[in-house]
């Protein structure tokens, strides 16, 4: 029986205890308090799906980074146990935003889709509208739900996304708009179902919340301090993925490299990294973020030794100039951070090394941004995410004069991207006539006859195959570089 299997049988159980009488009321401990509530809804919904005389669907909308994908697996496995069908139109029964704030385009898209929303409401009375992550843990978006979107029926924050189910139940009985969000937690609750999108690969969340306070960062405040999972339960749960059929894990934390500090036991990244390389069936591991401060010499070791850790590293340098990174207060400067790459690259000559990066940080000067080329001219990434600088109220530099003006930043942006586009189709050709090894991810929509799968180093390549590969590891020649991609041909062993 699978992990998630399992966790449905004790909510099986759940229901026949209050089935018979012998629990009356919800338990207080968890797992089992919210397993209570998926029994009581899962009556709920059916009396729904009866009194209408058809199936309900429920559909996740997830914006932002892998954590909140993560967690909407978590939300719709909750939603799947309870009798939801899932699907990708907004114009469900049941609809959540899991949302994110860490920059203002974000936060904005967000609202347009709400408005979206009130007009399926009118024509389905029976929807629910749901809204988490994020941008609930601000004050001014809560307000602005209360007063002027009325029709959102619950809202909750990323604190106390494991209590879903028991909000729901709120919101059902009570038949008002539940709004509960909490300023941070020491809890991490294990053992809720989960329902993943993909068979043969997952997200594992090995820590929680983040201490860095870059001054640039709004993710501090609306994750809250960091808390590693005990090493056992991360391991027991790579284990269930594994029985699963998931060959491939991506470790996520806001900053892996610190991971396990505060465990009563410490332990630090890369012993942890070696605990999972033992695990068997799982064959490629990846993780994000790395923060530039932390990284330490044993971490390169373990991944040079390792077998299953792909040879990628996403390594934020956000800026070339140490005036900048001092502000952003990042703990490291150019010097350093080329120094490190220097070291990995030396540890692992065939690194794929991506970044992410800030332009128009408020004082940036044309030789800060000129630093910040350099840096990408020297270390030659694979790929690079390039964002504007978006002021997040409540940052430290949110406060900050000298914001730069849209234009300049704009003109920067156009100049950095085109330099990271250059470099990126440089790097790639280095692969071309290669043969790698490829996780077939899915059927090609484009082209016909195609499938796509991911190498190592993450960078994507479709060649002629059909949907039995999908999740099976194979050797593919790269046989065209395409800049970003590549078209391949499967080689036979
Ligand atoms: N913990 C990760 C990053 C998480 S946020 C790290 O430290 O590397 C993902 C990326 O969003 C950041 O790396 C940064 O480049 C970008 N980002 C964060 N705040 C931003 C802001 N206010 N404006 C523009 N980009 C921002
Ligand atoms: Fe934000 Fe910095 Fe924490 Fe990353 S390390 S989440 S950029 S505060
Ligand atoms: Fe966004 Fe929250 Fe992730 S703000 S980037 S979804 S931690």
């Amino acid at each position: 029986m699978n992990s998630n299997a399992q966790i449905i049988e004790k909510i099986r159980e759940m229901e026949k205890l209050i089935a018979s009488g012998a629990i009356l009321d919800a338990p207080d401990n968890e797992p089992e308090r919210q397993y209570y509530f998926m029994a009581k809804l899962k009556e709920y919904v059916a009396g729904v799906k009866e009194r209408l005389g058809r199936a309900l669907y429920a559909c996740t909308k997830t914006f932002g980074c892998q954590m909140n994908a993560r967690d909407s697996e978590k939300l719709e496995g909750i939603l799947k146990v309870i009798g939801y069908e899932t699907t990708e139109s907004e114009k469900a029964d049941f609809v959540i935003y899991n949302t994110c704030t860490v920059r203002e385009n974000a936060n904005l898209k967000v609202y347009g889709h709400l408005g979206l929303l009130s007009n399926y409401k009118k024509k389905n009375p029976d929807m629910m509208i749901c809204m988490c992550g994020c941008m609930m843990q601000e004050e001014h978006v809560v307000e602005k739900i209360k007063k002027s979107y009325r029709f959102v029926d619950l809202v909750f924050g990323t604190h106390n996304i494991y209590k879903f189910a028991e909000l729901l139940y709120d919101r059902v009985s009570q038949n008002s708009m539940i709004i509960d969000i909490w300023k941070d937690t020491d809890r991490v609750v294990e053992e809720l179902p989960i329902e993943r999108k993909f068979s043969f690969k997952s997200g594992v969340n090995i820590m929680f919340g983040c201490n860095n306070f870059c001054s640039y960062c709004i993710v501090p405040y609306v994750r809250g301090r960091e808390r590693s999972r005990e090493p056992e339960d991360i391991i027991a749960e790579i284990k269930k993925l594994a029985e699963d059929g998931v060959v491939e894990i991506m470790l996520l934390g806001q900053n892996v490299n610190s991971y396990g500090k505060n465990l009563e036991n410490p332990m630090t990244f890369a012993q942890l990294l070696k605990e999972v390389e033992k695990i068997d069936g799982i064959e490629r591991i990846r993780f994000m973020t790395s923060h530039p401060k932390d990284l330490s010499d044993e971490l390169i070791e373990v991944m040079a030794a390792s077998k299953k850790i792909c040879r990628q590293l996403h390594l934020p340098v956000q800026s070339g100039s140490s005036r900048i990174l001092k502000i952003m207060n990042r703990h490291y400067d150019k010097e350093h951070y080329l120094k490190l790459v220097e070291k990995i690259k030396k540890a692992m000559p065939d690194i794929s090394l991506s970044t992410d990066i800030i332009v128009g940080f408020p004082g940036e000067t044309e030789e800060d941004f000129e630093d910040t080329m350099d840096v990408v001219r020297k270390v030659k990434y694979d790929s690079a995410f390039t964002f504007i600088y978006s002021k997040r109220s409540g940052t430290p530099a949110a406060a900050m004069e000298e914001q730069i003006p849209e234009e300049v930043v704009k003109e920067r942006f156009d100049r950095l991207l085109a330099e990271v586009q250059s470099g990126a189709n440089e790097r790639t050709a280095r692969f071309e006539g290669q043969v790698k090894k490829a996780l077939v991810e899915d059927v090609n929509t484009q082209l016909e006859g195609y499938v796509t799968g991911r190498l190592e180093s993450s960078m994507v390549v479709h060649f002629p195959g059909d949907s039995s590969l999908i999740g099976k590891i194979v050797d593919v020649e790269l046989t065209e570089a395409k800049g970003f991609y590549f078209i391949g041909k499967q080689r036979e062993i």
